[in-house]
């Protein structure tokens, strides 16, 4: 299993205001669809709810909880949905749905998710938006000694922004 966080950040590591985005980019909106289209996703309960009680198509929820028998979701078989408790449990499920599901798992945040599956990320692959934004929630600092930039596609329009690959450098 290939654990890759998926996150698109302002220059002073905002990710989001008021449970939203606090831009509106279509090109990372659908370079976010292309990418985890057809894979597990692992997130935050928050980051679920802002999804405003859709699933998306065509990939599988893993959503951490610590209430998780508080929720219920009407999911289907190319959306399902599940509620866990830990992280660990989201994990250990997405390890045996890489067969359906693909290698590679994507932790789409929000920002206590990133923080706590840092340290198991094998890649990461961040949206740099190169301005500042105001916010309440961060994506956490990047050690360039642990992950190395290895991918730069820069965007000029509406707002400059650049596609970024980390790879988690070997031991
Ligand atoms: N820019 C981006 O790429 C991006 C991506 C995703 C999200 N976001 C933004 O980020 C914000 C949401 O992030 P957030 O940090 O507030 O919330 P979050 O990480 O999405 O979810 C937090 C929730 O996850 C559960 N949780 C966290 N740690 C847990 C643990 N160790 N064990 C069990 N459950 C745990 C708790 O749910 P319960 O309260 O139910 O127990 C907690 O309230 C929104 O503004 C969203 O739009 C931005």
């Amino acid at each position: 299993m290939i654990l890759t966080h998926i996150v698109a950040c302002s220059k002073n590591h905002v990710i989001g205001t008021q449970g939203d985005l606090p831009w509106h980019l279509p090109e990372d909106m659908k370079f976010f669809r292309d990418t985890t289209k057809g894979h597990v996703m692992i997130m935050g309960r928050k980051t679920f709810d802002s999804f405003k009680g859709k699933a998306l198509p065509n990939r599988y929820h893993i959503v951490i909880t610590r209430a998780p028998s508080n929720h219920t979701f009407q999911s289907s078989e190319t959306s399902p949905v599940i509620f866990v408790n830990s992280l660990e449990e989201a994990m250990k499920k997405a390890g045996t749905l890489t067969a359906q599901w693909g290698e590679e798992v994507f932790i789409i945040g929000g920002g206590e998710i990133y923080r706590q599956s840092l340290p198991h990320a094998n890649k990461l692959l961040v949206t740099l938006i190169q301005k500042e934004f105001e916010g309440d929630t961060y994506y956490p600092e990047i050690d360039e000694k642990v992950f190395s930039l290895t991918e730069k596609r820069d965007i000029a329009l509406p707002i400059p922004f650049s596609f970024l690959t980390y790879l988690r450098r070997p031991v």
